[in-house]
């Protein structure tokens, strides 16, 4: 077994020494209520995002990952101060995003745009795409009718698409084109920070690349920071610096992204590498499938989140929560038992 060395320190205790951070979160819990079945039973919630801590830097991708409903679509809209916190802080550009008066806030939350997962759900049917690109505009005010149409004409042309559409509906597009009229939308008020959620799930395999490449370049062109969010682990491999995966509301392993795929030392990044496909076939995988399923977010199990499933929980993973530790100069792990099961 591989033995690693660990130190208790927590990922934004580190990061925050250089002053490169955009958006970070502290101990930042997100608890949905859960209607009590009898009047005077015990208040039960579902723990969707539970003491999550984690640091954005100015200009990277960062990739959140984990199984649905394991609380990453909770995370960013608690990010976008679209949820509000039942515990914990979350601060852009280092302000306390929910202690902001409200024009700050309304200032801040035009710096955060968001591209939605289902492009066939996100855009209004009724409306057409100058109106669905220019709305962002018109509601912030100051753009003349020309100077309008001349900026919405810009961003489509900066996604792929021409002029002959700018008065056609979201139902004559394909899903990959309506996954860009969202994107020009999102852009449309520049902002510095895009959350990317699941941006390519709801589409053709053979589209994706195109999209993940507008997003890249798009990127590089307007100096964007993403939050990535997958339950594809391949996915975020090339275009993430650091990565996040998630279970049941918790970090599991976080950290630099090659650095994770070099040594993934939590059995749950494992099990999820296991689960991407390799098209080299010479390339022997030892294969680790997960027995059982997610457990239920309201009554998560005691002590380690993930220890109903993992192949080498003990009575201590039953009974203690693991802290988030380092285990490498950009690699955090919260298990009791880092490298566990990684024979040589
Ligand atoms: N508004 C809500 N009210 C109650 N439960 C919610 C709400 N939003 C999300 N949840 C629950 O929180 C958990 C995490 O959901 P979500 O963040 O959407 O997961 P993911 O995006 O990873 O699939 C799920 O169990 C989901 O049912
Ligand atoms: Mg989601």
């Amino acid at each position: 077994m591989i033995t690693v060395s660990c130190a208790a320190i927590i990922p934004w205790e580190v990061n925050t020494m250089a002053d490169n951070t955009l958006i970070r979160t502290e101990d930042l819990c997100v608890w949905f209520p859960v209607r009590r079945a009898l009047p005077f039973g015990k208040r039960r919630y579902v723990k969707a995002v539970d003491n999550v801590s984690i640091t954005i830097e100015k200009g990277e991708t960062f990739g959140l990952v984990g199984e649905s409903g394991c609380g990453k679509s909770t995370l960013a809209n608690a990010l976008l101060g679209m949820q509000k916190p039942t515990a914990g802080k979350v601060y852009f550009k280092g302000k306390d995003l929910n202690a902001l008066s409200i024009k700050d806030f309304k200032e801040a939350r035009r710096d955060m745009q968001m591209i939605f997962q289902d492009p066939f759900s996100s855009l209004d049917p009724r409306w057409d795409v100058y109106r669905l690109i220019s709305e962002p505009m018109y509601i912030r005010g100051g753009y003349t009718k020309e100077q309008m149409e001349q900026e919405v004409l810009r961003l489509l042309k900066l996604v792929g698409l021409n002029e002959d559409d700018l008065h056609r509906y979201p139902s004559e597009f394909s899903g990959g084109q309506r996954q860009r009229i969202g994107i020009a939308r999102a852009i449309s008020l520049h902002p510095d920070f895009l959350v990317c959620d699941e941006p390519v799930s709801a589409l053709d395999v053979s589209v994706h690349a195109q999209i993940l490449n507008l997003l890249m370049e798009l990127q590089q062109e307007m100096n964007m920071t993403y939050l990535f969010i997958s339950h594809n682990l391949a996915v975020v491999k090339d275009i993430c610096k650091n990565l996040c995966v998630m279970y049941l509301g918790q970090v599991m392993e976080t950290g630099d992204t090659q650095e994770i795929f070099n040594n993934p030392l939590h059995p749950y990044t494992r099990s999820l590498l296991s689960a991407v496909l390799s098209v080299n076939l010479d390339e022997k995988q030892e294969r680790m499938i997960l027995k059982g399923e997610i457990p239920s977010p309201i009554d998560a199990p005691k002590g380690c989140r993930f220890c109903t499933r993992c192949p080498y929980a003990s009575e201590k993973c039953h009974q203690e929560t693991p802290q988030l530790q380092q285990c490498g100069e950009k690699h955090f792990i919260a298990c009791h038992f880092p490298g566990i099961g990684m024979e040589k």
